[in-house]
Parts: structure tokens; C-alpha cells; sequence
């Protein structure tokens, strides 16, 4: 399969919440928070929306890639809060930088930035779709409820971006959906209709902590297992996993689990938390500005998230 990372761009907003500042506002301390999720601090939008966050992400992929907005084919934005349900997150970036190719948005919750970046992979393979922009954007602070002490320690807000175009990179992939709202689920607007009898949902996240933690470390360990194998790899030939940053306890069983070293995978949920679509692109986008990650190296990418689904991929930089 085909693809080469030619950009990567990430944004998050000035706003720092920490969990001190947090301790205000519901019954916990820095020190749990911390210990059961791994987050410190995390960035929150004022007026910014997740499509603001997108085009600053979007920007800088491009100027890594050396490539003018004109030269994009297709953009593809994974959301599951754009502010309005048409314009679409991906529709605002390409007016916003100037591009004049079609643009989508997809949902895949947590998974999204990795469904959008197989959607783009599979558009390489057709005529006339040469460079794709692939975004992960997220203002979750919009659907936390901020008095809900199990979910609003956990997650944060910003974008991460790919400039790609067709090559010999994507080696292997997997996306995995069991449909159902019973561990994750985020009702949206439930609307006003007079004819309506059901009283409108709680519009934020509800999350059964402990069955995503364990869907997730059982998923994340089954299928880069597979993958690998599949890829013709070892785990040793790994230099880098890039997971969703969900829960650092997650990426830490992952790696006792699959014996790959935590010094191989990439963390950075202390300083975001979690951020849905936007997290494993932030991750690779600040991989790629360590000065670790060199080209030919072999790169794990893993996902999960609402849906319930995953995503799982492996690339050679
Ligand atoms: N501060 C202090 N205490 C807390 C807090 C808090 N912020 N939140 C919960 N607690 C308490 C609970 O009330 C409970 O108290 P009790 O024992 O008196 O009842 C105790 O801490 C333990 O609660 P658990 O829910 O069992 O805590 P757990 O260790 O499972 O951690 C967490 C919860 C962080 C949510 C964890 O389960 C997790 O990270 N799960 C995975 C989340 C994830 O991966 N999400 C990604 C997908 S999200 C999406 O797709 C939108």
C-alpha cells in the first residue's frame, strides 16, 4: 500500500488547565489524577473551535511539506466536535488555507485520526488524488461535563495534522468497530421538534471508565500482535508506538504486555490528556520534532475510542 508522510503540524490552544485548577471545580487531587490517568495539565479552548484548531494544525503540516495549499487533492478532517454539522471541520480548512479540492469530515471517535488516514489511503490508490491532508481536531472541552469528576480530569483540546502523498510507507492496517452505546457515547443535539415525547439527552461524555480501559489494552496488544506478524515484522523490528493518549496506566500495560519497551512508545498525555481524534497525530507531529524518528523507521500507530472502535497501522517513515 501507499503512502508517504511528506508534513506534520499540530496545535493546542494558550489555555492550560491544570489539576489544581481543577481541584475547584470537583472533588480531586492532582495526585490521583496523576496516578490513574497520567495527565498533569491539558489545554483548553476559550473561543477557538475545533476547526480554528484544525487550520493551524493544517498550516503547519503544509509548510513541512513544502507544499502550497493549491497542490492538496483531498482533505479529510476526523471530528467529533465540529461546532456546526455543515461546514464541516475539513470544509473550513480548505477555504481557510486556500484550497480548492474536495473536503470531509469523518467520525470514528478516539480512532477517527486513523480511519481518516486509511480513507486517504485508499483515495491514493485512485487517479488524481496525489496529496491529502488528514486531520484529528478536537474541542472536547465542549462536550465534558465539567462537573463530572471521572470524565473532565481526563481529556483536553487540539489538532494534529499529515501532509501525505502516494509512496511505499503503509505497510499494514486494521479498523475495528463493534457498534453499540452502552461503554462510550456522546448524544448530540437532540433537537426541539414539538412532536417529540423523549426528553433530549445529557449532551456530554458518558464513558464507562474500566470496560474502555480493558477493550482498550486487550485491542491494542491483539492487534499490533497481528499486525506485525502480518507485516512479515518482529516486535523488536518496532522503533516507535504512537497510541492514543488515553490513560498512561493503558500505554503502560500495553508495553509490559507486548514486551516492547516503554522507552519505545511515544508520551505525551501528561501535557494534553486525552485528545480524542487529535491525540495520536499531536504525538507523531512531536515525534517528528524530537529528532528521534528517522526515515525507514518503523512506526506503530494504535487507536480506541467511541464506537466502540480501534485502529491499528504500521508505517515505515
Ligand atoms: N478524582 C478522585 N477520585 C475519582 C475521580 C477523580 N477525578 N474519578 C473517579 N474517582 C473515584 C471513583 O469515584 C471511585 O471511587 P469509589 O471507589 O469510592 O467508588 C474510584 O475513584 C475508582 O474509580 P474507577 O472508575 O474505578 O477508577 P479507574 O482506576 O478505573 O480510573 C479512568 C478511571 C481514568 C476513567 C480509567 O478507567 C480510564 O482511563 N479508562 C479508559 C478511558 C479511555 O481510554 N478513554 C478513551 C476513549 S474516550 C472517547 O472515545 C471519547
Amino acid at each position: 500500500m501507499s503512502i508517504k508522510v511528506l508534513g506534520t503540524g499540530a496545535y493546542v490552544p494558550e489555555k492550560i488547565i491544570t489539576n489544581d485548577d481543577l481541584q475547584k471545580l470537583v472533588d480531586t487531587s492532582d495526585e490521583w489524577i496523576r496516578q490513574r490517568v497520567g495527565v498533569g495539565e491539558r489545554r483548553v479552548s476559550v473561543n477557538e473551535t475545533a476547526a480554528d484548531f484544525a487550520v493551524k494544525a493544517a498550516q503547519q503540516a503544509l509548510e513541512d511539506a513544502n507544499m502550497l495549499a493549491e497542490e492538496l487533492d483531498l482533505i479529510i478532517a476526523a471530528t467529533i466536535t465540529s461546532e456546526t454539522v455543515c461546514p464541516t471541520v475539513a470544509g473550513s480548512v480548505q477555504k481557510a488555507i486556500g484550497a480548492s479540492c474536495p473536503a470531509f469530515d469523518v467520525n470514528s471517535a478516539c480512532s477517527g485520526f486513523l480511519f481518516a488516514l486509511d480513507t486517504a489511503v485508499s483515495f491514493l490508490e485512485r487517479d488524481g488524488y496525489k496529496n491529502i491532508l488528514v486531520i484529528g481536531s478536537e474541542r472536547l472541552s465542549k462536550i465534558v461535563d465539567w462537573s463530572d469528576r471521572s470524565t473532565c480530569v481526563i481529556f483536553g483540546d487540539g489538532a494534529g495534522a499529515f501532509v501525505i502523498t502516494k509512496g511505499e510507507g503503509y505497510l499494514e492496517s486494521k479498523l475495528f468497530t463493534a457498534g453499540g452505546d452502552e461503554v462510550i457515547k456522546i448524544p448530540g443535539f437532540g433537537g426541539s421538534s414539538p412532536f417529540y415525547t423523549n426528553e433530549p439527552m445529557h449532551p456530554y461524555i458518558f464513558m464507562d471508565g474500566q470496560e474502555t480501559f480493558k477493550f482498550a489494552v486487550n485491542k491494542i496488544v491483539h492487534d499490533i500482535k497481528e499486525l506485525v506478524e502480518k507485516a512479515g515484522l518482529t516486535l523488536e523490528d518496532i522503533d516507535h508506538v504512537v497510541t492514543h493518549q488515553a490513560n498512561i496506566r493503558i500505554i503502560e500495560f500495553a508495553s509490559k504486555r507486548l514486551k516492547i519497551p516503554m522507552d519505545k512508545f511515544f508520551v505525551n498525555i501528561e501535557k494534553y490528556g486525552n485528545t480524542s481524534s487529535a491525540s495520536v497525530p499531536i504525538a507523531m507531529a512531536e515525534l517528528a520534532r524530537s529528532g528521534k524518528l528517522k526515515r525507514g523507521d518503523i512506526v506503530v500507530m494504535s487507536a480506541f475510542g467511541g464506537g466502540l472502535s480501534s485502529a491499528v497501522c504500521i508505517l515505515k517513515w
